[in-house]
């Protein structure tokens, strides 16, 4: 099968790509990236050269370069991982999330229904569906509610694949993970930022009180639930993904801490962020029961090699946290 994947130089696009290179031997994978700050061709290592991988530098908003690679590459599908991802910036700057995740899904839909491509998948978001109190978990049928810029485009994006599969019969599937970790993951996001904090004696900036809950899922559970429901999903379906993983975030940060020999004093309570969603937890006995897909890796073990893989990429560490994000660590941090 040859595939067109997404964003495959972000944190869970290259997760996938090297899982789908390694356990696929008959799947040639073009990973089409625009390498914005979080796109990072070392993340690709082991694999940049591989003779069934095709990297190309170039924006989903493009079309008529899209359309040039599912023509040239004979694609059969699309698996859509290209995304701004991040709560925190689209806070201070929603405009580029509307045009990469809303109107670059658009872009490849409209190729995906001209081209006839058999597949279109959309790696969505628990978050769409927005806040949870105290009870309960998020199922497929929970209605769409995001409350964040970021969640608000990704939301839209699900509605615009659904549309495409009611109005004009392009086969799709959408999955909605929760909370990922792992590695080669951006240290914006709140586990990369705390082991890189910790590592280097820097505050651990916790939001509001740190009872704030996510349902945390290793990488590697959530690509492989992504290449299941590519090959086993009917058309058309919705699929939720999580690991039952509740947890405080204050719970995750005390366990780095632990994990790392730090002390607890490195913890700084700063200022909520606006809109925090308080509580995701998925129900996913649907890709459980359909697809016999479960997480195999549990909190305290990926967090341990999450750890011991940060530690041991110091240099990657370095390259990513160099430039750019100490603008953005004082646009988010300096004033909370
Ligand atoms: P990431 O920010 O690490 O990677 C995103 C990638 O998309 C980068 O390589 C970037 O260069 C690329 N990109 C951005 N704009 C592009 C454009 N216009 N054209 C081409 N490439 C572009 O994100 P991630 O954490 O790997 O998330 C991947 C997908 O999974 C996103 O769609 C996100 O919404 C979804 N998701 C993430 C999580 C999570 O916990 N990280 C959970 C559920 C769903
Ligand atoms: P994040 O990794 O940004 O994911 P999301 O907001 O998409 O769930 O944040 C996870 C949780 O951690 C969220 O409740 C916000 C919190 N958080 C902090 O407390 N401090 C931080 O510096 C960051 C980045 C996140």
């Amino acid at each position: 099968m040859n595939i067109l994947v997404t964003g495959g130089a972000g944190f869970i696009g290259s997760n996938f790509v090297r899982m789908v290179l390694q356990e696929q031997p008959e799947c040639l994978v073009v990973n089409l990236d625009k390498l914005t700050y979080a796109g990072n061709l070392e993340n690709l290592e082991g694999f940049l050269d591989h003779p069934r991988h095709v990297f190309v530098k170039g924006d989903i908003c493009d079309g008529q370069l899209v359309c040039e690679l599912l023509d040239r590459y004979k694609i059969e599908a699309i698996i859509n991982f290209a995304a701004e991802s991040h709560v925190d910036r689209s806070i201070i700057g929603p405009k580029v999330f509307i045009e990469t995740n809303v109107s670059g899904t658009l872009t490849l839909l409209m190729a995906a229904k001209d081209k006839g491509i058999k597949r279109f998948n959309q790696i969505s978001t628990d978050e769409v569906y927005g806040s949870l109190g105290p009870e309960g978990k998020f199922t497929e049928k929970t209605p769409l509610a995001p409350n964040s810029p970021y969640s608000a485009s990704k939301a839209s994006a699900d509605m615009l694949v659904a549309a495409f599969g009611h109005t004009f019969g392009l086969p799709y599937n959408i999955t909605r993970c929760s909370n990922n970790y792992g590695p080669y993951q951006f240290p914006e996001k709140l586990i990369p930022l705390m082991i890189n904090n910790a590592i280097n004696d820097r505050p651990l900036p916790v939001y509001g009180d740190g009872l704030h809950v996510r349902d945390w899922i290793y990488v590697d559970d959530h690509c492989r639930a992504i290449w299941l429901v590519l090959t086993k999903a009917p058309p058309g379906e919705v699929y939720n993904i999580g690991g039952n993983t509740e947890r405080p975030n204050i719970e995750i940060v005390r366990k780095i801490l632990q994990h790392l020999g730090k002390p607890e004093s490195l913890i700084r309570y700063v200022n909520d962020r606006p809109g925090h969603d308080r509580r995701y937890a998925i129900d996913a006995t649907k890709i459980r029961t359909q697809l016999g897909w479960r997480p195999k890796v549990d909190l305290d073990q990926g967090l341990a090699i999450t750890i011991d893989w940060y530690l041991r990429h110091r240099q990657w560490l370095e390259h990513v946290v160099s430039g750019q994000y100490q603008q953005y660590y004082q646009a988010i941090y300096g004033n909370r």
